[in-house]
This record gives structure tokens, sequence and C-alpha cells, in this order.
């Protein structure tokens, strides 16, 4: 029976073999490359750099919620995880954040330069898709999987919250935006997280449903306490730089609230997001300690 360090550890080796598998870089996505070498370099580089991997965690559990296996899910956890990397390296760009560390190396941009960034994360958008369409799932699960984290990617999603999140810096915003921005921005990648393992694994309307609510409120929670971490975390551990938002003049749940207020939204939040998984019973185990460990974490 495992325990919850145990089963996250299972899931990260799993999904990091996988991932090792498709993304050897003389055979990207088992073609041989006659490529650009160093933008595949570049994907690499960011793809194997570490990271929690929360989302494809999070397909992989719901599909094993729904299934009883969350194999299934591997294929799909991995264009996310591909969409979340995209957004990263082009998230540190001069042209956004600025950002010179992730995951505790130089970001993409530092080791291969603004245009390699660029396309490195141009590539990984298609790249996501081409793993989707290539994947052993039913041709009906292929279509919606499609749909469902194109909108959430896409100009209607976090694409549309880090327009936002840009547009948002050194103005005073209300509590209506940042929830909106952030929801965008981050809440929706995770959503979609949640919802692909249920559609790998085949969930009812309900179940997708309890789903889809779980996954919106530990959404918008992951971004409070990142915008926390960015004021009291430890750099050594977050492995990214403390401050930036403030340097950048973002406003977020912090300077709106106060950390304090900040991590109550968050906890309520978590809670709200806790009192849905009744519908997986006994089983929902994971999931509640995966939703407080999120609210503590230190990176
Ligand atoms: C960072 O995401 C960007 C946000 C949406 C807050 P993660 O905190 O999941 O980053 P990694 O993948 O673990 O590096
Ligand atoms: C980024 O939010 C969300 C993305 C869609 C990449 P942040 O800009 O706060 O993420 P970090 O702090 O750089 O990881
Ligand atoms: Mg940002
Ligand atoms: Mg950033
Ligand atoms: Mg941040």
């Amino acid at each position: 029976m495992d325990n919850y360090d145990s089963l996250y550890k299972r899931y990260l080796e799993e999904f990091n073999d996988f991932l090792q598998s498709k993304t050897d870089i003389k055979k990207f996505q088992g073609r041989d490359s006659d490529g650009f070498y160093s933008v595949m370099e570049a994907i690499t580089y960011s793809l194997t750099n570490g990271g929690k991997r929360i989302r494809p965690v999070l397909a992989l559990e719901f599909c094993r919620l729904c299934s009883g296996d969350h194999t299934p899910a591997l294929d799909l956890a991995l264009a996310i995880e591909m969409i979340h990397t995209y957004s990263l390296i082009h998230d540190d760009l001069p042209c956004m954040d600025d950002d010179d560390m992730r995951r505790g190396k130089p970001s993409n941009h530092i080791v291969y330069g603004y245009a390699n960034a660029l396309l490195a994360g141009d590539g990984l958008q298609a790249l996501a898709f081409e793993t989707i369409a290539r994947s052993p799932l039913g041709d009906d699960k292929k279509v919606a999987a499609v749909t469902l984290l194109s909108d959430a990617a896409g100009p209607c999603g976090m694409v549309a919250g880090q327009a936002m999140d840009l547009e948002n810096e050194n103005k005073y915003i209300g509590l209506d935006e940042i929830k909106a921005t952030d929801t965008l921005k981050t809440g929706k990648l995770i959503t979609a997280s949640a919802l692909m393992g249920c559609i790998a694994g085949g969930a009812d309307r309900e179940k997708f449903l309890a789903a889809e609510t779980f996954a919106k409120n530990i959404g918008l929670a992951f971004q409070i306490v990142d915008d926390v971490l960015d004021v009291t975390g430890d750099e050594s551990k977050l492995g990214k730089p403390v401050g930036s938002d403030e340097i950048s003049g973002k406003s977020t749940y912090v300077t709106i609230l106060g950390v304090e207020s900040a991590m109550k939204l968050a906890r309520d939040l978590t809670t709200e997001a806790v009192g849905v998984l009744n519908i997986f019973g006994d089983d929902a185990w994971f999931l509640e300690e995966l939703a407080s460990k999120l609210l503590y974490r230190e990176n």
C-alpha cells in the first residue's frame, strides 16, 4: 500500500522515464531529428530540468481514480508538461518577467539566447499537440484532450492570463481582476491537467465536474502561494528569483491583501477543493494530501 510520498515518487519516476523515452534528442518523438539542433537542445534542457511535475501528477492520479490505472494518462500528462514548460520559458524572457533563474538553473534564454528560447517554447507547443495525436488513446479521447488543452493554453486561457498579468504591472487593480488573471494564467492549465486525467480514465459527468471544481480551487490557491513565496521564499529552495514580482511592479493577491490574508484565502480555497472529493470515496486521500502539501510548499 502506497503512502503519499511513495505514490508521488512513483508517479514522478514513471513520468520522467516516459518523458526521457520520448525526448532523446537525436530521435525526438520517435523520429530522427534533422531539425535545428540547438532548438532541440533548448527544448530538452527545460523539459528535463526538474520541476515538481504537479500537472502530470494530477493527470495520472485522476486517471487512476476514474479507471484504476494511471498509465493511460501518460501521454496527456506529457503534453501538459510541454505546454507548462513552454509557458515558463516564455515567462522568463526579458519582454515578460525577465528572470534569469528557473528550477535552480539559468533560464532557457540565458543559456540558449532569446531567439532559441522563443523557438523552444513555440516548438514545445506544437510537440504537445503532436504527443496527443500520436498517443494510443482512442480518437474520441484525443479530440476531447486537444479541445480541452488548446482552450486552456490559448488566447482564452493561459495566454490571456499572461497578457493580463503584464497589463496589470504598475497599476492598482482589484480583487476581481486579480482573480480573473490568476484563474486564466495558472488555474486553467491546472484544471486541464485534472480533466485530462478524467478523459484518459473515462470519467462520468459527475466525476468530471468534481475534478473541475477541485482543480479550479487548488489552481487559484497555487498561484496565491506562488505569489507569497515570491515575498517570503528562500531563493535556494525556490530555484527562481525572490522579489521578482515587486521588481516588475506586479499586482498580486499579496500586494492587495498582504501575506497573511492571502494565505488564509489559499487555505479556504483548498478546503473548498477538498470538499468535493467525496465522490471518489476513500480513494481521494492522495489528492487531499496533495492539496494541503501545495499550500505549505517551499518551492
Ligand atoms: C510555476 O509553476 C509557474 C506558476 C504557474 C506559478 P510550478 O511551481 O508548477 O513550476 P515547476 O514546474 O515546479 O518548476
Ligand atoms: C506564471 O506566473 C504563470 C505562467 C503561466 C507561466 P509567475 O510569473 O508568477 O510564475 P513564476 O513565479 O515565474 O514561476
Ligand atoms: Mg509571470
Ligand atoms: Mg514569472
Ligand atoms: Mg511567481
